[in-house]
């Protein structure tokens, strides 16, 4: 079948590189892409949320599955859009329905979720601007840090956590007063839950679901998790907390919920679930629900799925995943990203990379994030450049044959961290 996965990063780099093995898939396109998707399939010059564009494309080639890499596409509705059209309804959308999508479009959707379906969450109390006066009520019952959440999509920017009691209020005001617009309109305020964080994906059809390999991503710029929050700096699979017992509780606790809680509901989702969890004293919390993969998760979870990703993938569009196995490789992945010097604040672009050619030992396979072709060269084209991906005999032993890798490559301010999997190892 001729398949289009939408998006541009590292994590369609990693999707696009499993699609291309598997033999049900015949042509890839990927709509916008990147250079490295341009090596697995045909780079469309297309927007993921130019959604007539993508109706005319995906005719006049043939398409029978759309995968959505991103979120901003799964939160506009392209689910609903290609069901609701007669002339689109064969071509399969791995992704949820609008509605479940707000499951990440909206943390307050997502915590009324939780809460009606019982499933273990920070203590939490929505407000708004007219109900900002119970906010501040709430915060007086918490002890610090606070966090504050704006409601919706806020590029990963939304979510602050404040010490001072004083500040937290004062920035609650802030919030409901537009610091993110529409977005912050509705302020989630949340006990702070203490404890190490986890990225738990499933795949599902609507009935029933497949957990993948459990990944840990490290989100701060700075090395010893310090300084701002970026896309993702890495990221390491399996993680050695997550064994079986915390997975059980996992799977008890939380997904199976999660699907049966969305079934019983009518929210349609026929696709991936990312649960952001933490480990507080081995029990887990959901700290966030994502309608997509992670990024830089799959750049590891991808190499540690040994099936045919489009027969999973069929498997959703057609209601049969429970006849189909998904098993881990037992090797481990890990995957460092290198970034342009200066982000997540203002970085230049158009760098040339150096080493991309010469010798990538097998094991390894580098993921391009911000990267763009310019005739025979690759040049850094965003703040995320390479993800550097390695198999390994543990983390540890893949951590270090990236780093070997990373040796031979170079661009002008280039940056990585030295330490992921720091805590795990
Ligand atoms: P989110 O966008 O909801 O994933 O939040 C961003 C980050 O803030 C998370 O990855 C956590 O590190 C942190 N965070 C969010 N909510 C909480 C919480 N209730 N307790 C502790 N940390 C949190
Ligand atoms: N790595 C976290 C995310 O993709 O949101």
């Amino acid at each position: 079948m001729n398949i289009l996965l939408l998006g541009s990063g590292g994590r369609e780099h990693a999707l696009a590189a499993k699609i291309k093995q598997s033999a049900k898939a015949d042509k890839l396109f990927i709509a916008p892409g990147n250079a490295g998707t341009s090596r697995e399939g045909v780079n469309v010059n297309i927007a993921a949320t130019d959604f007539a564009s993508l109706r005319a494309f995906a005719l006049a080639n043939d398409i029978a599955m759309i995968v959505v890499g991103p979120e901003d596409p799964l939160v506009k509705g392209i689910y609903d859009f290609f069901a609701n059209d007669p002339a689109l309804q064969h071509i399969a959308v791995i992704g949820p329905s609008r509605l479940g999508a707000q499951m990440e479009g909206s943390k307050d959707f997502a915590k009324a979720f939780m809460m009606r379906h019982n499933i273990p969450t920070a203590r939490y109390k929505s407000v708004t601007a007219e109900t900002m006066g119970e906010g501040l009520a709430f915060l007086d019952t918490l002890r610090a840090p606070y966090v504050l959440k704006a409601d919706g999509l806020a590029a990963g920017k939304g979510v602050l956590i404040i010490d001072n009691p004083e500040e937290a209020k004062r920035e609650l005001g802030v919030m409901l007063a537009g610091k993110f617009g529409d977005a912050g309109k509705t302020v989630v305020i949340e006990e702070f839950l203490d404890g190490i964080e986890c990225s738990v994906f499933a795949l599902t059809d609507g009935n029933s679901y497949k957990i993948l390999p459990v990944a840990k991503d490290y989100k701060r710029i700075g090395e010893g998790d310090t300084g701002l929050n970026t896309g993702g700096m890495g990221a390491v699979s399996p993680v050695r907390f997550a064994g079986k017992s915390f997975m059980e509780k996992v799977e008890s606790r939380i997904v199976r919920p999660t699907v049966e809680g969305l079934k019983a509901e009518g929210i349609g989702y026929k696709g991936f679930l990312f649960f952001g969890l933490i480990n507080v004293g081995g029990e887990p919390f959901v700290i966030e629900y994502n309608c997509r993969m992670g990024d830089p998760e799959t750049e590891v979870v991808m190499l540690r799925i040994r099936e045919d990703l489009v027969g999973l993938l069929e498997g959703v569009a057609t209601g049969r995943l429970n006849e189909l196995a998904l098993t881990e490789d037992p090797r481990a992945a890990a995957t460092v990203m290198l970034v342009s010097g200066g982000y997540p604040e203002a970085y230049e672009k158009g760098k040339r990379i150096e080493g991309l050619t010469s010798g990538i030992p097998p094991g390894t396979v580098i993921f391009h994030a911000g990267a763009e072709a310019s005739g025979d060269e690759v040049i850094t084209s965003g703040g995320r450049v390479l993800a550097v991906s390695s198999y390994g005999s543990d983390i540890k032993d893949a951590l270090e044959q990236s780093y070997r890798v990373i040796d031979g490559l170079h661009f002008d301010k280039m940056y990585y961290r030295r330490d992921i999997g720091f805590d795990l190892q």
